[in-house]
């Protein structure tokens, strides 16, 4: 973290990602800059796409509806995007997008609104696909208009990467996509827009970058790139989590986590994900009101103790900052998944499944689910120690009440 004394929060820095990405405070005035390039494209109407409230107040609808009036591209809102979001609500932004006849797509939000920019930009170029014959892998995409992503929290990282998530309505499936074609062309983190990110969403849209790289550094198809930034992400949010909860206004702590999200969502787009995010997408595809970010909190500590053996020096390293004297030790994986625990519990996600609601009976058909969700298996299968029922079983068992109790 040496860049901290030497980087001013307020110059708005260029991050070349496959994403060009307007970072720093202050970098929404760059919708003047992207607006007067999709009008030298041609581009005469795009639709926005939020949820009803969460990008209100946040600093980020004037100046994009200002740059857009002033090079005289039209625009339509679509505020019916819900918290995990499904295919039903996709198709329904897809309307409104197709009878506007909107040729780009602006995403306001969190993951949610930017994921079905991301999805709705694919079904504008394939005119017979609806939500559920994405998801469910019926057609593979390699085109989709261009998207601009206004990145509201530091989480998802999906700004910057060629995913977006949705839950198959009726199914209990909550599958994500990956393509070429769906990379934002261009994202906005500017921290000050996070500031009304609620201090739950602080909490957990870090602990999402957390998990991010703790499993992009350990899949069987990592790279030394997604290990780098592992180490990096884990240092800033170990550092800028408890400030930022403490003092929500703090700009500097906001900036390295809206940072240490950006790297992770690079980190695994590079090094892919596996177990966590294999077995969370079950609970928030049951519990539609789960967030992602507790759902993956409650998983960690199994994840760690499950996988340490086989990566105890990846993760003896790029876990340092909350867990150090790690001796890189396949027997310290209960050590090591403990104290991953105790740090959770000190931010604040002191949750686990059974306070969830989920119990011992839960357990047979979210291990089906990641079993049967289209794209889950793929997660599985990169897994650093084998993905087989019993240890799925184990992880969700092992994840129902606290490791230490
Ligand atoms: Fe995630």
């Amino acid at each position: 973290m040496m860049f901290e004394n030497y980087v001013d929060i307020h110059t708005i820095q260029e991050i070349r990602a496959r994403s060009l990405v307007y970072f720093g405070c202050g970098a929404i005035q760059k919708m003047n800059d992207i607006a007067a390039e999709l009008k030298k494209r041609g581009i005469e109407k795009v639709m926005i796409l939020t949820s009803k409230s969460a990008y209100k107040g946040s600093g980020a609808w004037e100046p994009t509806v200002d740059a857009l009036e002033k090079n005289g591209i039209a625009y339509v809102h679509f505020d019916g995007v819900i918290p995990n979001p499904t295919t039903d609500s996709i198709d329904e932004a897809t309307k409104a997008a197709r009878d506007f006849g909107a040729q780009a797509l602006i995403g306001i939000g969190g993951g949610s609104p930017i994921d079905v920019a991301k999805s709705v930009a694919i079904l504008l170029e394939y005119p017979n696909e609806t939500g559920e014959s994405l998801y469910c892998y019926r057609f593979t995409p390699e085109k989709a208009v261009p998207i601009v992503a206004i990145n509201l929290t530091h989480g998802t990282g999906t700004e910057c990467d060629r995913v977006a998530v949705a839950s198959v309505a009726d199914k209990n499936y909550k599958p994500a996509i990956a393509y070429e074609c769906i990379y934002p062309e261009w994202a906005i983190d500017d921290p000050e827009l996070m500031l009304t990110l609620p201090p739950k969403h602080i909490l957990y849209t870090s602990v999402d970058a957390v998990n991010h790289v703790v499993e992009a550094a350990t899949t069987t198809c990592t790279n030394p790139f997604a290990i780098t930034l592992a180490r990096e992400v884990i240092a800033l949010v170990h550092k800028n989590l408890p400030i930022a909860l403490a003092d929500p206004k703090d700009l500097a702590a906001r900036y390295n986590l809206a940072y240490a999200a950006l790297l992770a969502g690079i980190s695994f787009d590079n090094g892919f994900l596996h177990l966590t995010h294999a077995l969370e997408h079950p609970l928030s595809a049951v519990k539609p009101n789960l967030t992602h970010g507790l759902g993956l909190a409650m998983l960690l500590p199994a994840v760690v103790n499950a996988i340490y053996p086989a990566r105890a020096a990846v993760l003896a390293d790029i876990l340092a900052p909350m867990v150090p004297g790690l001796k890189a030790c396949p027997c310290e994986a209960e050590t090591a998944a403990k104290a991953v625990e105790k740090w959770l519990f000190s931010v604040g996600a002191d949750r686990k499944l059974a306070d969830e609601g989920f119990t011992q009976e839960s357990i047979a058909q979210l291990v089906e689910l990641t079993q049967t969700t289209p794209s889950l298996p793929v997660l599985l299968s990169v897994s650093p120690v084998e993905a087989a029922t019993e240890l799925i079983a184990k992880i969700y068992t092992d994840s129902l009440t606290p490791f230490e109790a």
